[in-house]
Order: C-alpha cells, then sequence, then structure tokens
C-alpha cells in the first residue's frame, strides 16, 4: 500500500463540489442540539430516504442516535451566521438559546430555514471517522422563494446571479 492521500489535499479537492448547508437538529432530554452538516443527500423516493453523516466526535450524534429521530434544516443564504453557531463547540444547550424554532414531530424546525425534512433514523452504516446515518422521510415543508446557502471551496456563497444581477431564473427555465 501507498502512503495514506494527504488530508489537506483531500479537503481542499473534494471541497470543489458545492453543495447546500444544513443543521441537523435534534430533541435530547434536556433540549434541542444541532450541528451544521453538508454530507447529506437523497438517497431513495420510494421509500423517501436521506443519507446524512455524523462525525463520530460530535455530540449531536449520540442524542440523534438515542432518540431514533432528528430534522434537516436546509438552510436560506441569510443563515450563515446560524450555521456558524452549529459548527462551533458552544454549550450544546446554548446553541439554540437564541434562535427562534418550533418543534415539528418532537424535533425543531429553525425559523427561516429554506426547507426541513423530520425524519426517523432507519440506519447507521459505519464510514471512516463517520457514520453515515439513513433517515425516513416522515414530514417536510419548503419556502422555495428563498435563496440558498452555499458552501464552496471552504466558503460561505451564494447561487451566482446573470451578469446583470437580476432575479434567478425559475426552475426549469433552461430546459426550454
Ligand atoms: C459547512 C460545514 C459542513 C459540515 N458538515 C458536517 C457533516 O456533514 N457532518 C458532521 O458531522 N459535521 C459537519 N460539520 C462539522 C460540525 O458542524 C461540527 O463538528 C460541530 O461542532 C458539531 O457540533 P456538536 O458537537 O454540537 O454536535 C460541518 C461544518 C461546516 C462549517
Amino acid at each position: 500500500m501507498g502512503p495514506a492521500p494527504d488530508q489537506q489535499r483531500y479537503r481542499s479537492v473534494i471541497g470543489h463540489f458545492a453543495t447546500g448547508v444544513a443543521v441537523i437538529t435534534g430533541r435530547g432530554p434536556d433540549g434541542p442540539v444541532g450541528m451544521t452538516a453538508n454530507a447529506l443527500c437523497s438517497l431513495s423516493l420510494d421509500p423517501p430516504l436521506v443519507l446524512v453523516c455524523f462525525d463520530n466526535a460530535s455530540r449531536t450524534f449520540p442524542i440523534v442516535r438515542r432518540a431514533g429521530r432528528f430534522a434537516i434544516n436546509l438552510l436560506s443564504h441569510d443563515q450563515d451566521e446560524l450555521s456558524g453557531v452549529f459548527a462551533s463547540k458552544m454549550g450544546e444547550l446554548e446553541k439554540f438559546s437564541h434562535i427562534p424554532h418550533q418543534l415539528v414531530e418532537g424535533v425543531p424546525i429553525i425559523d427561516g430555514a429554506l426547507a426541513w425534512l423530520t425524519c426517523d433514523l432507519n440506519a447507521l452504516y459505519p464510514g471512516g471517522d463517520h457514520t453515515i446515518g439513513v433517515g425516513a422521510v416522515i414530514e417536510m415543508g419548503e419556502h422555495s422563494k428563498r435563496e440558498p446557502l452555499v458552501w464552496y471551496r471552504g466558503r460561505y456563497t451564494r447561487l451566482a446571479r446573470g451578469g446583470t444581477g437580476g432575479e434567478l431564473a425559475p426552475p426549469g427555465a433552461d430546459l426550454v
């Protein structure tokens, strides 16, 4: 076997895959918890399943695992500061102290999110220093007029607008 690939270089190369930004939330015995995540994707339509990767060192993961339920809050472009809070290691319960939210199916949905899903944790698979969680979708909602927060090459950004700074094209507009 050759030497292990360089982690910094891997982070830099894989960082060219632009993603949205989500906060995975759960509810523990002491209150709501959450962590910022971008390692997630749709897994199946029938039945609707999503895949989320949890850092084994995250404090949110054991709470989600115990409760067997979590929410995915897809963030709007103006929620970068909020994303920073949930990416931090401030007190777990402190994170939610100034974040307006509502409980849906027992898990926190953050006000102002672009879209959200509540999920039952269906299965867990090992994945290096992360654990792959499969969630079965229970409920969902969307506010499609908002724009997404985007993560690209280690920074927050937003969808590029046309050169004139016009409105975003409606979905499917490029297909006609
Ligand atoms: C843009 C971004 C994406 C992230 N994606 C993930 C992810 O997919 N999975 C994960 O476990 N941590 C991810 N993190 C790191 C966690 O948010 C971070 O470790 C956080 O402190 C975990 O909080 P907790 O310990 O309170 O659960 C990401 C951080 C950022 C800024």
